[in-house]
């Protein structure tokens, strides 16, 4: 047997079963960097958690460590630590504010393709017990149609592509988009695209960012996306950054958190509660180390 249907076999007999509890898994990502992926990704957790779900991101983004600077502080370890150091997943949870938990995928990610039977298997079971800790597991990704983004993006259930109204931020997000629709692996029928427009002025310019973007994926693509909605362009953002805390902590009551608040509610209750979890986070991970593979 090659090591691919090995793994297939090894994530279908430890998930089976259709009353185990899945987390929903969210990839949050774009094509142009700097649009607020991070930020993002904090404040929607956090406004998760504040509707009673237990959260916990995955920093996926091993360049930068955009989730740590804003939580104000530095994972003890990192998903290396689980794969080669025999640490479990709880080991390497770091505790933020509010309950949300923390992963930080370091060294671990880029190392994901050397990994050996055993050392796979032990990650996978530890991925499953991120099940039972978690509603959401959040993944922050780094920008652009790097290897490591589209794999992360190809293999995840739910997207949140997050776009600015500028040009760039939308032409790039195009380029991301046909990437995946281009790739192979792509499972374009299973998987759910939904534009966040960041940094809007008004409700019609966010609405306007979804509906450019959307119009060239249907024609040129065939494809679908939808509209998660807008988070206005609010300094208090900045200002909250420069306290080293979210602005869904510090700010709770400003435009940007509402808006946050209002993109979690309907991910739960409301027009985006509708979620793809046949794929869980080790069927997740197990395509993405395939993926690197190929
Ligand atoms: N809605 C907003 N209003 C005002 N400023 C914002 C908003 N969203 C994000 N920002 C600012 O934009 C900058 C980039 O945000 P963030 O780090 O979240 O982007 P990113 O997409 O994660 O970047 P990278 O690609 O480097 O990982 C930050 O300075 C942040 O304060
Ligand atoms: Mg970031």
């Amino acid at each position: 047997m090659d090591q691919a249907t090995t793994l297939r076999n090894m994530v279908k007999e430890r998930s089976q079963g259709a009353e185990k509890k899945k987390a929903r898994v969210i990839t949050i990502t774009s094509g142009k960097g700097g649009v607020g992926k991070s930020n993002t990704s904090v404040n929607l957790a956090l406004a998760l958690s504040e509707l009673g779900k237990k959260v916990i991101i995955f920093d996926a983004d091993f360049g930068l460590a955009n989730v740590e600077v804003m939580f104000g502080a530095l994972p003890k370890y990192n998903l290396s630590d689980v794969i080669y150091r025999g640490k479990s997943i709880e080991d390497v949870i770091t505790q933020g504010p509010n309950n949300i938990g923390f992963i930080s995928g370091g060294s671990g990610i880029v190392s994901l393709s050397n990994v050996n039977r055993d050392q796979l298997a032990y990650l996978i079971h530890n991925l499953n017990n991120l099940d039972n800790l978690a509603d959401f597991v959040i993944i922050d990704t780094g920008a652009g149609i790097s290897d490591q983004v589209l794999a992360f993006a190809m293999m995840a259930p739910e997207i949140i592509m997050i776009t600015t109204p500028e040009p760039s931020s939308l032409t790039d997000s195009y380029s991301l988009i046909k990437a995946l629709y281009r790739n192979p692996n792509f499972d374009k029928d299973n998987t759910n695209i939904r534009v966040l427009a960041n940094k809007a002025s008004t409700i019609e310019d966010g609405e306007l960012v979804y509906q450019k973007l959307a119009s060239v994926v249907t024609k040129f693509l065939q494809g679908r996306l939808d509209y998660l909605g807008m988070i206005p362009l609010d300094a208090t953002i900045d200002k909250a950054i420069r306290q080293q805390k979210p602005v869904m902590i510090s700010f709770p009551n400003c435009k940007a958190s509402k808006a946050y608040k209002l993109v979690a509610s309907d991910l739960i209750n409301g027009t985006h509660s509708a979620n793809n979890i046949k794929r869980g986070i080790s069927e997740i991970f197990s395509s993405f180390m395939l993926n690197r593979r190929l």
